[in-house]
């Protein structure tokens, strides 16, 4: 479980002027859930998912990672939190330590001491995954923007860590591969029921990705603006606009023909109705 306890981050940039990023937010996500973060520009969402992994410190209350403190005095708790959080970003560039894709992906588990077999096999599936295996022998540096954040999710997912934190990794890749990541990412979901439960938090700025998730939190100005089932959330499309949100368009076509008193119930009619 991950636990915030009233939790506030004061940046303190150049000019000496203090800036509340995280303005006294508590929630818990529990194991096996799936929850995506939305908000405008600046709202805190980055400083949130920095938070939960020793990236960052809160100024005041409390950030844990299961029963574990993340806290700026406990450098060994700081690298176990580092093991069971996952975070890819959305610039990769800063990530990668190796010389070739393929020793990108495998440097997390070499370090585990994994069996070589297994090793290959995992890494064997993270680059058909990611549409990877032509570039296997290439250094990150030559890949394309696409590529390097495809090399990035893969390096985090191959570790199989027990939270995912994706701030935003969509941003750079292309339809096809936005796809494939949110497939991934289903995977682990599903996987997490019957299995290990994961949990996955996924910051984006797409409302139609919120929908694969089950919780949907909205952040302004470093408050919980709205937290609840992401089918219900987005169909409020007044207080979603005051958040810069705009609903996924099957929703705005169901909000606007029910203001036409449409006999519809739910979104999933609108692909049901003869009327239509
Ligand atoms: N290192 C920093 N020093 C000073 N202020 C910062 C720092 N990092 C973030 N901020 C400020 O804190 C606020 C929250 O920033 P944060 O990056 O968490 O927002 P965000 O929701 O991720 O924004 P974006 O949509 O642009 O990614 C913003 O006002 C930002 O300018
Ligand atoms: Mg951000």
């Amino acid at each position: 479980m991950l636990t915030f306890d009233d939790v506030t981050v004061v940046y303190n940039n150049v000019s000496g002027q203090a800036k509340t990023a995280i303005d006294g937010i508590s929630l818990r996500i529990r194991p096996g859930e799936f929850v995506t973060i939305m908000g405008a520009n600046g709202s805190g969402k980055t400083t949130f998912a920095r938070l939960c992994n020793g990236l960052i410190f809160s100024t005041s209350g409390s950030v844990c990672v299961d029963d574990v403190a993340v806290r700026p005095d406990d450098p060994k708790a700081i690298l176990e939190i580092r093991r069971r959080v996952g975070m890819v970003f959305q610039n990769p560039d800063h990530q990668f330590v190796s010389t070739t894709v393929e020793r990108e992906i495998a440097f997390g588990l070499e370090n585990l001491g994994m069996e070589r077999e297994v090793m290959r096999a995992r890494v064997a599936e993270m680059l058909a995954r990611f549409d990877l295996e032509s570039a296997r022998m290439k250094a990150p540096h030559q890949l394309s923007g696409g590529q390097k954040q495809r090399l990035a999710i893969a390096s985090v997912l191959v570790m199989q860590p027990r939270y995912l934190i994706f701030d935003e990794p969509a941003a750079v890749l292309d339809m096809r591969h936005r796809r494939a990541l949110m497939q991934a990412m289903l995977d682990l979901f599903h996987h997490a029921s019957t299995n290990t439960p994961h949990t996955l938090i996924n910051i984006t700025q797409h409302p139609e990705e919120a929908l694969f998730s089950n919780r949907l939190i909205v952040l302004h100005q470093g408050k919980i603006a709205l937290d609840g089932p992401p089918e219900k959330l987005l169909l409020q499309e007044d207080p979603l606009a005051r958040f810069d949100i705009r609903p996924p368009v099957e929703f705005s076509a169901f909000i606007r023909l029910k203001k036409n008193k449409f006999p519809l119930t739910s979104v999933d009619e609108l692909f049901l109705s003869p009327i239509l």
